[in-house]
C-alpha cells in the first residue's frame, strides 16, 4: 500500500486519545550555519561476501568457471551431459591448464557419442542462468583436445523446464595446444527467466579439456568483463561520493596466505589465480583491482582503498619491522598502480592492463578491524605504513581501523553493527567528540533487522543514525553502509541484513536502501542550528541548508507508532515558499519490507507540502521525511 493511504488507516486503526505525540516544536535558525557538511559524507563499503561480485555486481554466469572451490579444486556447479546413449566422464586434471594461474583444468572424455547423441558438460550458474528475449550474450573458453577428431564444440543456453536451446553457438574444432575461444549467442523472443543452463557439448569420442568458461550478458556501459546493469543502477541512484574495497574481512583473509593478493587480481583473467575467501566461497578474482577503481569512475565515486596491513583473522599477523617491509612495499606498489603515471613501474603495468590515465586516491585505509588483533601489534603496523605511505604520498589521509599510539592517523574508522533502539538511544555520539583529534569515517554501519534484507524498522534506526552523522559531518567526514549486496538464492547469504537484494535475474532495494538513497540525493553543505523540543524520545532531525542553491533541507525521522506534529518556527529567512517538497519514507509497521517478489512495498513517495516560516507539520508514524523549503 502506498503512503498517502496510510493516515486514513491510522485514523481507523487507533483509539482517539493515544493518536498522536504532543506536539513539538523545531526552532530554525537559517542564518546560523554551526559547521560544514561533509561533501563525501555518503559513500559505499564493498567486499566479496553475500555473491556481491561472483553471482552478484561482476556479471559472469558461469559458476566456478576455473574448477575451484574454497576447498580446492572441485567441479562443482558443473554436471556431465550424456545426451542419447552417448558416454562421458569429467574429472580434475591436475596437470594441465593453459597458464602457470591456472594450472589445472576439467577432463571430458567422451567413449561415445554422435549426433543426437551428445556428450558435454554442464553449468548450472549462480541459482540459474538468466535470460532476456533478444539479447546478445558473449562467451569464452579455454580448452585443447587430444585429437582434432573429437570435432565442434556447440554451445548453448538451454531451458530447465523444457529442454529447448534458447541461444546456440558454435566453435568448429578444438586445437591439440590451449587457446582461447570465444562465441555468441543470441536469445530470441523468449520470455525472461532465470531456469537455464548452459552445456557445452560435442558429437565425437575423444578427450578435451577446459577452463574459464565464461558468459557474459551486456554490461553497464557494455564493458567487457564488466558489472551487472541493474546493480550498478541501483548503486548509482545512492549518489555515492566513495567506494571502499576491497574489505572488510575479505581484505585480511583468514589466513595470510589468504588475505587480498592485488598483484593477482590485476592482468588477464588467465592469469589471475582465483583465491579462497573468508566468507566460504571461493573468489574468481574477476572483479579485480583494476576492475573496483573502473566502478569508481563509472559511478563518479572517489576510491577508498583499505591495503593488507599484515593481520588477518585467524590472529595471524606480522610485527612491525623488516617482516612487514614487503607488505608495506606491497602496498606503495599497489597505490602507484592505481596513481602512477605510465613512467613508473606499476602505472606502467595499469595501462598494459588496459587503463592509461591514472586514479586519484585521496584515502588509504590501512588494514581493516584491527582491534580484533590481541596481540597488540597494530600500533606497530600502522606507524610503518603510515610513515612509508606519507613519505611518497604527502597529500593521502590515511585511516586507521582502531586506536594507535605514538601516531595520529588522519582519520579513525568506527564501525557500528546495532538495533534500531541502540541507534535510537545513540544519536548524540558524536556530539561531543574532540574537534582536534582526527577526522572519523563510520566505514562500517548498519540496523541489523530484517534478512536477507533490512525492515522499515531497521531503516527508521539507519534514518536517526544518519541525522546524528549528518549534524556531525565536520568531524564525520566518511560514512557507509555494510554490507550492501545480497545474493537472496538459498546459501546466497553469509551475513543477514543487507541494503539490495537480488537473484539472478531480478534486484531490489530495502527500505533502508531506500533511506540512505534520500539521504545522500538531499546533502546539502551546511548543518543549520535548530533545537528540537519534543516529549517524544524516538523523534530524531537534521536541519542542512545548501548554499548555492537557498534550500533548506529539514530530515525528520519519527521511529514511534503514533504520528508527531511538529510546529515548525524558521528564523533568519525573508522569504520561504508556501509549498516545499516532501519525500516520504513510510509504513504501518516496523516489520514492513520490500523482497524479490514484492520490491516496491516500501518506497520513497514525493508529494508537496504547505510550508512558510512558521508552519506545523505532521510525520506520520513509522516514517522518513524529507522537507525540502525553497528560500528563494
Ligand atoms: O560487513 C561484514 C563484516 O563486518 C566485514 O567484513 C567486517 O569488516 C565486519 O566485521
Amino acid at each position: 500500500m502506498r503512503f498517502e493511504k496510510l493516515a486514513a488507516v491510522v485514523l481507523a486503526g487507533l483509539p482517539l486519545l493515544a493518536m498522536a505525540q504532543q506536539p513539538a516544536t523545531l526552532t530554525i535558525d537559517t542564518a546560523r550555519p554551526v559547521a560544514a557538511v561533509s561533501p563525501t559524507l555518503y559513500g559505499l563499503m564493498t567486499e566479496e561476501i553475500n555473491y556481491s561480485y561472483d553471482g552478484g555486481l561482476y556479471a559472469e554466469l558461469v559458476n566456478n568457471r576455473t574448477f575451484q572451490t574454497n576447498r580446492g579444486p572441485g567441479t562443482t556447479d558443473w554436471t556431465i551431459l550424456q545426451n542419447g546413449d552417448a558416454r562421458a566422464t569429467m574429472a580434475i586434471d591436475k596437470t594441465t591448464g593453459p597458464s602457470a594461474a591456472l594450472p589445472l583444468s576439467l577432463k571430458l572424455t567422451v567413449d561415445t557419442a554422435s549426433p543426437g547423441s551428445e556428450a558435454g558438460i554442464v553449468n548450472s550458474g549462480y541459482w540459474g542462468i538468466p535470460v532476456h528475449p533478444a539479447t546478445q550474450y558473449h562467451g569464452s573458453f579455454y580448452a585443447k583436445a587430444d585429437s582434432p577428431n573429437i570435432g565442434a564444440v556447440t554451445v548453448r543456453i538451454v531451458d530447465n523446464n523444457t529442454g529447448a536451446a534458447v541461444g546456440t553457438a558454435t566453435v568448429p574444432a578444438l586445437s591439440t595446444e590451449w587457446k582461447r575461444y570465444e562465441y555468441t549467442l543470441k536469445t530470441g523472443a523468449v520470455a525472461a527467466s532465470s531456469t537455464n543452463h548452459l552445456t557445452l557439448s560435442v558429437q565425437h569420442p575423444g578427450t578435451a579439456w577446459f577452463t574459464l568458461v565464461s558468459l557474459f550478458p551486456p554490461t553497464y556501459q557494455n564493458t567487457p568483463n564488466g558489472n551487472r546493469i541493474d546493480l550498478m543502477e541501483k548503486l548509482a541512484a545512492m549518489h555515492p561520493a566513495f567506494l571502499r574495497f576491497p574489505g572488510g574481512n575479505y581484505l585480511e583473509g583468514d589466513h595470510i596466505n589468504e588475505r587480498y593478493e592485488w598483484k593477482k587480481t590485476i592482468g588477464s583473467l588467465v592469469d589471475r589465480s582465483t583465491h579462497p575467501s573468508p566468507w566460504n566461497y571461493h573468489s574468481s578474482d574477476g572483479l579485480g583491482l583494476l576492475e573496483f577503481f573502473e566502478w569508481c569512475e563509472d559511478l563518479h565515486m572517489q576510491p577508498l582503498l583499505a591495503v593488507y596491513a599484515g593481520y588477518s583473522m585467524r590472529q595471524e599477523h606480522v610485527d612491525a619491522g623488516p617482516g612487514l617491509e614487503p607488505y608495506v612495499q606491497d602496498a606503495l606498489d599497489e597505490i602507484e598502480y592505481a596513481t602512477g603515471s605510465t613512467s613508473t613501474k606499476w602505472g606502467a603495468i595499469r595501462a598494459k592492463d588496459g587503463h592509461p590515465a591514472p586514479f586519484h586516491i585521496n584515502y588509504v585505509e590501512v588494514g581493516n578491524e584491527d582491534w580484533f588483533d590481541k596481540s597488540g601489534s597494530y600500533s606497530g603496523r600502522f606507524a610503518q605504513f603510515y610513515k612509508a605511505i606519507k613519505a611518497a604520498y604527502p597529500d593521502i589521509q590515511i585511516i586507521a581501523t582502531a586506536p594507535v599510539t605514538g601516531t595520529r592517523p588522519d582519520v579513525i574508522d568506527d564501525h557500528f553493527y546495532r538495533s534500531a533502539q541502540q541507534f535510537f538511544d545513540d544519536v548524540h555520539h558524536y556530539d561531543k567528540t574532540d574537534r582536534n583529534g582526527p577526522k572519523i569515517m563510520v566505514g562500517e554501519w548498519a540496523t541489523r533487522e530484517g534478512s536477507p534484507t533490512t525492515n522499515m524498522g531497521a531503516a527508521l534506526g539507519d534514518a536517526a543514525w544518519m541525522t546524528g552523522m549528518e549534524r556531525n559531518s565536520d568531524i564525520i567526514v566518511l560514512a557507509s553502509y555494510a554490507p550492501l549486496l545480497v545474493n537472496v538464492n538459498p546459501g546466497g547469504m553469509q551475513w543477514p541484513s543487507d541494503l539490495i537484494g537480488y537473484d539472478a535475474i531480478h534486484s531490489y532495494g530495502s527500505p533502508s536502501y531506500y533511506a540512505q538513497a534520500m539521504f545522500s540525493t538531499h546533502l546539502a553543505d551546511h548543518v543549520l542550528y535548530a533545537k528540537l523540543d519534543t516529549a517524544n524520545p524516538r523523534l530524531f532531525d537534521s536541519v542542512t541548508s545548501d548554499s548555492k542553491t537557498h534550500h533548506v533541507i529539514v530530515k525528520l525521522v519519527n521511529g514511534s507508532s503514533l504520528p508527531q506534529a511538529i510546529k515548525i518556527q524558521l528564523s533568519g529567512a525573508s522569504h520561504v515558499r508556501s509549498k516545499a517538497t516532501l519525500t516520504t519514507l513510510g509504513a504501518f509497521t516496523t516489520e514492513a519490507t520490500n523482497s524479490i517478489t514484492d520490491p516496491t512495498r516500501v518506497v520513497p513517495v514525493v508529494s508537496s507540502t504547505n510550508a512558510g516560516t512558521t508552519f506545523t507539520h505532521t510525520v506520520p508514524r513509522y516514517s522518513i521525511q524529507i522537507i525540502d523549503l525553497d528560500l528563494n
